[in-house]
């Protein structure tokens, strides 16, 4: 059966272990495995703008031995012209996969349903899990065990990057801690799901509003945009909301002493984080965004096995 990675917990606790543990590997050795030797080509969809996640895929893919055939929705068919389901059929018989980034997580479930190969989530509205392969895969490269860990992500708990942190983080047993306005608080569906799966790793979601209680004595503190794409109508009411949640160096004094500060880029220096946080010596930023090279090619190594 084709396996998908449209969110989360689409891998269980030792598929997460499985694939991050093949991204170290990868990462001391980057062309070592070529299992898209042919050439096979992988379809990299953008709705929305990207540096990392185009580049990372692009050069992973390069790496792995395929061609990453780079489409903006602006100029192909998809996006009110054809459907996720009827672009998928055309693809499944070009490619050995397809990656996109775009609006709604049920575009991402339309186009996996409709489809042979395996389709990743780039970024949704609702996800950003390569992001978190590769946040979690800097995290252990720093602290090593995963497993019991306290995150705690500051701003808007409704994104993709806090959603995905309340998923990636039960499933791989961390404690993981949401701070944002109530009204930003993260889908209850979502939080469900996350603590079924918490239940059973041993890790644990808390939703707090207070953020400096949300900080006190954590090993990691994690922030990002507080106008994700497609936001941008709501600007002015967000950093409205948003401004207490900003993480400086009064909040980062709260955590552990040698508390790592991450962000998945691209940052509004001055706003969610102050220039001092995000260039100071807790801030493993570059390491992450190196990272996400290593665990997306995992995955697509581990999905196409
Ligand atoms: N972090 C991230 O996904 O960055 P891009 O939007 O540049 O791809
Ligand atoms: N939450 C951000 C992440 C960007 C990589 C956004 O969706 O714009």
């Amino acid at each position: 059966m084709t396996r998908h990675f449209l969110r989360d917990d689409d891998l269980t606790g030792a598929e997460q272990l499985e694939i991050l543990d093949l991204a170290e590997k990868l990462k001391t050795d980057r062309f070592q495995t070529t299992p898209l030797a042919g050439p096979q080509t992988v379809a990299v969809i953008f709705d929305k703008s990207s540096t990392r996640t185009r580049v990372s895929f692009a050069v992973g893919i390069a790496d792995l031995g395929g061609i990453p055939l780079i489409i903006s929705t602006a100029n192909s068919q998809l996006g009110g012209k054809e459907t996720a389901a009827d672009t998928a059929r055309v693809l499944e018989r070009q490619v050995a996969a397809i990656v996109w980034r775009t609006y709604a997580q049920s575009g991402l479930q339309e186009m996996a349903l409709g489809t042979t190969v395996p389709v990743i989530n780039a970024l949704s509205d609702d996800f950003h899990p390569c992001q978190l392969l590769a946040d979690l895969l800097t995290i252990r490269e720093h602290r090593g065990e995963l497993k019991g860990l306290t995150i705690t992500f500051l701003g808007d708990g409704r994104s993709n990057m806090a959603q995905s942190y309340v998923l990636a983080c039960a499933t791989a047993g961390i404690h993981i801690r949401i701070a944002s306005p109530a009204e930003y608080a993260p889908d209850p569906a979502v939080v469900q799901d996350a603590d079924a799966i918490a239940a059973k790793t041993g890790g644990s979601v808390t939703l707090f509003t207070d953020p400096l209680e949300a900080v006190a004595g954590v090993d990691v503190v994690v922030t990002d945009t507080w106008v994700s794409m497609g936001k941008e109508e709501e600007k002015a009411e967000r950093l409205r909301s948003f401004g207490q949640y900003q993480v400086n160096a009064d909040l980062m004094a709260l955590a552990k002493a040698d508390a790592l500060f991450l962000h998945c880029l691209p940052a509004d220096r001055g706003f969610e984080v102050t220039a001092e946080v995000i260039d100071g010596p807790q801030s493993v930023i570059w390491d992450e965004a190196e990272n996400r090279l290593h665990a997306q090619k995992a995955l697509l190594v581990w999905l196409l096995r």
